[in-house]
């Protein structure tokens, strides 16, 4: 187990532009940046990239180069992340960010508002064309669906991660970031929504799905595969995505969070965990039913009854791909539920935390706003 740290520091933002440092040369952050002299002018028309860095194992350590387990995440900034990938200087124009340093299971409502609106500010900008932000793999799919409804620009955001700390032998981060920054700076990637670039994969965030607790090869977008790939230098997307996302959602950050919460169907499972959150006044219920979606039937009643006081209950399924149909495991249509459809739970809270705050009420609306979604 990864000894984890969870120092929350909202650090002070670095909005000098990096061709203002004036420092040059591999090895620090401002390496990425353009020097000046005859190179720069070539570096000017680099794309500008923001690095938003908010911790995890990519920024983990740990004593040993061969542990790849025990280390604490989080811990090395931006300028050091930066400082590991000299290349990065000659894909773009890099103005890196501290905007939190914690293990990403940690993640938290009000850091997942000063992200948004940071990424927002910063594409709204003429002198950004892209984010790239460093995450924790643990929730990464959350953040990056979160991000995916709530960034109104087509300017690319890219989230990247590592499954290995960057003391590791053979760590992915550096080569995770790079091939990250090279899909921002692409212009490919406009419009795609918010995309997750890991082990040379490029993934769109509603369908990126992290599969493995160890491998390298730890993001699967089950059912529908990649976008599209990137590997040295080259972008490549062999599809697109079809349903709307950034700037085509009604999803804005700023509302506060309803209180939506997650529970689990399996073998002997009691009404208590419902009943509970029933009387601590969530507003939504994420059930992550076992097959499609179905539910034992103590969960089930008590679902039903929470239904009935005013909570809005969806079904969605534990399983990790595929979808669950509507009136199928369940009467839906009888028991007052919304269904998911592909998202996994997890998702599927995020969508209905905002599709909440967008002022949504009863099953009719939600249920086109997660077929829409
Ligand atoms: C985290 O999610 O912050 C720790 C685990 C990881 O990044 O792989």
């Amino acid at each position: 187990m990864a000894a984890r740290s969870a120092s929350l520091t909202i650090a002070a933002m670095n909005t000098s532009t990096p061709s203002s440092s004036g420092a040059q040369g591999a090895g620090s952050a401002a390496a990425a940046s353009p020097a000046s002299g005859p190179q720069s002018a070539a570096a000017h028309a680099l794309p500008r990239i923001a690095v938003l860095a908010t911790g995890g194992t990519i920024a983990g350590t740990a004593a040993d180069a061969a542990n790849t387990s025990g280390y604490q995440a989080g811990v090395v900034g931006v300028e050091r992340l930066l400082e590991a990938v000299p290349a990065l200087s000659s894909v773009a124009q890099i103005q890196p960010e501290q905007i939190a340093s914690i293990d990403s299971k940690d993640m938290a409502l009000a850091l997942w508002t000063t992200l948004a609106q940071r990424v927002n500010a910063l594409l709204a900008s003429d002198d950004i064309d892209g984010v790239v932000i460093t995450h924790g793999t643990d929730t990464l799919e959350e953040t990056a669906y979160l991000l995916h409804l709530t960034v109104k620009s087509i300017k690319p955001v890219v989230l990247t991660a590592a499954m290995r700390p960057s003391s590791a032998l053979s760590a992915d981060g550096p080569l995770n970031l790079l091939n990250a920054v090279t899909v921002a700076a692409s212009q490919a990637a406009h419009g795609q929504g918010v995309l997750v670039a890991f082990n040379n994969r490029i993934h769109s965030a509603r369908d990126v799905v992290k599969t493995s607790t160890y491998a390298v090869d730890a993001f699967q977008s089950p059912e529908v595969g990649a976008l599209g790939w990137v590997q040295d230098g080259r972008v490549e997307f062999q599809r697109k995505v079809v349903r709307p996302h950034t700037v085509d959602t009604e999803f804005v950050i700023g509302a506060k969070w309803p209180n939506v919460e997650i529970v689990v169907s399996y073998a002997g499972v009691s009404r208590i965990g419902v009943d509970a959150l029933v009387a601590a006044g969530v507003r939504g219920i994420v059930v992550a039913g076992t097959g499609n979606g179905s539910i034992h039937a103590s969960v089930q009643q008590a679902l039903a009854d929470a239904v009935s006081q005013g909570v809005v209950v969806v079904r969605s399924s534990r399983v990790g791909s595929g979808h669950v149909m509507r009136n199928g495991a369940a009467s839906d249509d009888a028991l007052g539920f919304v269904t998911a459809g592909a998202l996994n739970p997890y998702k599927a809270r995020v969508l209905l935390m905002l599709a909440l705050a967008a002022g949504g009420t009863g099953p009719v609306a939600l249920q086109k706003a997660f077929d829409k979604y």
